[in-house]
């Protein structure tokens, strides 16, 4: 099949490589030519995990090729996905913006030679493949397409693994030649028996926001109930367990934490909230999780400041990790930026470390943090250790050398990685997050 990516970010060009990869003739599109050129050469602006390797072996044996020129990659195309940003408004209600959605379907519409399956991958709102249908018409008359949707699962810094072997894949269509044709763009994993979802347009829409709202409905569940264990002196761990072992309720996703970000719970959930409400409705459920997860993260401040006896004027606090999740960069709503500036306003001195997200961390965080390139480094002389991202190196630190090196042996566990008694027995003051 010959495909077209429209956008080479995050989602497009992952999902680009991985298509390449199933044997498929890629062709990425993007405006910024140094981007174009640098993924030529084989150089990936993103830290993802395998990518790299996938993007040069495919440029290499020439499936994947990467363009500023849209008519050729859009005329020879089988399936032209539509994969460029979709982030809130800058009007800050919460709707996504679909300007650059709109601006790619007029450019390229005027180059749709032969049937071609235009495919919304981007988070869209219902509506908007319908929308994008509209507009191919307005701008080629005479072109023959169709419209789909389908919408991607990938996590950030386990995307290769979740394109090849997803849970499922939704195809929302309304012909049975776009479906034909998403068929066979899909055969590797019809191969391995994934489940293959073929919906309507505005059902396969509507299943990426209830995906992603549900999940951050669980984890502000599961913090909510952390902070009851705290309170009755219960193990959130264990609950989570002992939960999640029904199958009905699963256990992934019941970690507590400092509560979700990156770049696409919090914008999702709103989202959802907003499209609820043009209908008429209200996401109860969807604007609880929200709010919980913003009390989570304001919360987390004030176990760190109690936990160095209630003022951190003066005090030196440690951060281990800053990205909102471990193996990427991202540093998009993380947690980390909305805790440090806190801290840090309140007199605190920080010294943090990052494996993969210390460059994108300074564009986040205010400049007054020192960052450093070693962990046992950031805590030396510290008040305080706050694990903030749950790194692997980070899971098998020497804590007996950390708590030679710092003043006061204070340990905040932001995500639960090590255990209590095993740190009270090191000495450490251990504060995790529903359990003590
Ligand atoms: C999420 C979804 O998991 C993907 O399926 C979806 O495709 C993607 O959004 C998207 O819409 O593009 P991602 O944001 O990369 O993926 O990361 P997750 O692994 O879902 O984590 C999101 C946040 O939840 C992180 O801050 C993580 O630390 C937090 N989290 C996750 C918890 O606090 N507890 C948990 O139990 C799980």
């Amino acid at each position: 099949m010959k495909i077209t990516m429209i956008g080479t970010g995050y989602v497009g060009l992952v999902t680009g490589a991985c298509f390449s990869e199933f044997g498929h003739n890629v062709i990425c599109v993007d405006k910024i030519a140094e981007k174009i050129k640098n993924l030529t050469d084989g150089i990936v602006p993103i830290y993802e995990p395998g990518l790299e390797n996938i993007v040069s072996k495919n440029v290499l044996e020439k499936r994947l090729k990467f363009t500023t020129e849209l008519s050729e990659a859009v005329a020879s195309a089988d399936a032209v996905f539509i994969a460029v940003g979709t982030p809130s408004s800058r009007r800050g209600d919460g709707y996504a913006d679909l300007t650059y959605i709109y601006e790619a379907v007029r450019e390229f519409a005027q180059y749709l030679e032969g049937y071609t399956v235009i495919v919304t991958k981007s988070t869209v709102p219902v509506g908007t493949a319908r929308q994008v249908a509209r507009l191919v018409k307005e701008v080629n008359p005479d072109a023959d397409f169709d419209v789909a949707s389908n919408p991607e699962f990938l996590r950030e810094g386990a995307a290769i693994n979740d394109f090849m072997r997803p849970d499922r894949v939704v195809i929302g269509v309304e012909s049975d030649k776009a479906a034909q044709i998403l068929k066979k763009i899909y055969n590797p994993l019809y191969l391995i028996e994934t489940p293959i979802v073929k919906t309507g347009i505005e059902t396969a829409e509507l299943i990426k926001y209830a995906s992603n709202a549900f999940l951050a409905v669980k984890i502000s569940f599961i913090n909510e109930m952390a902070a009851i264990c705290e309170a009755v002196g219960a193990d959130a761990i264990a609950l989570a367990k002992a939960i999640g072992l029904d199958k009905r309720i699963g256990g992934k996703f019941l970690h507590p934490g400092p509560g979700y970000g990156g770049s696409c719970f919090p914008k999702d959930t709103l989202a959802l909230m907003r499209i609820f409400q043009e209908h008429g409705h209200s996401a109860r459920i969807v604007e609880a999780a929200v709010e919980v997860n913003a009390a989570q993260k304001a919360k987390m401040v004030k176990k760190i400041r109690d936990a160095i006896g209630g003022n951190e004027a003066g005090k030196t606090i440690a951060v281990l990790g800053l990205t909102f999740k471990p193996e990427t960069d991202d540093m998009r709503d993380a947690p980390s930026t909305t805790i440090l500036p806190a801290l840090l306003e309140k007199g605190a001195r920080i010294k943090a470390h990052d494996p993969q997200g210390v460059k994108e961390a300074a564009k986040y965080l205010p400049s007054e943090i020192t960052y450093v390139e070693d962990p046992y480094i950031a805590c030396e002389n510290a008040d305080a250790v706050v694990l903030l991202t749950e790194w692997n190196q980070y899971r098998a630190l020497d804590l007996q050398k950390i708590k030679s090196t710092m003043i006061s042996p204070i340990f905040v566990d932001l995500r639960n990685v090590y255990h209590p008694k095993q740190m009270k027995e090191i000495g450490f003051t251990y504060v995790g997050v529903g359990r003590s």
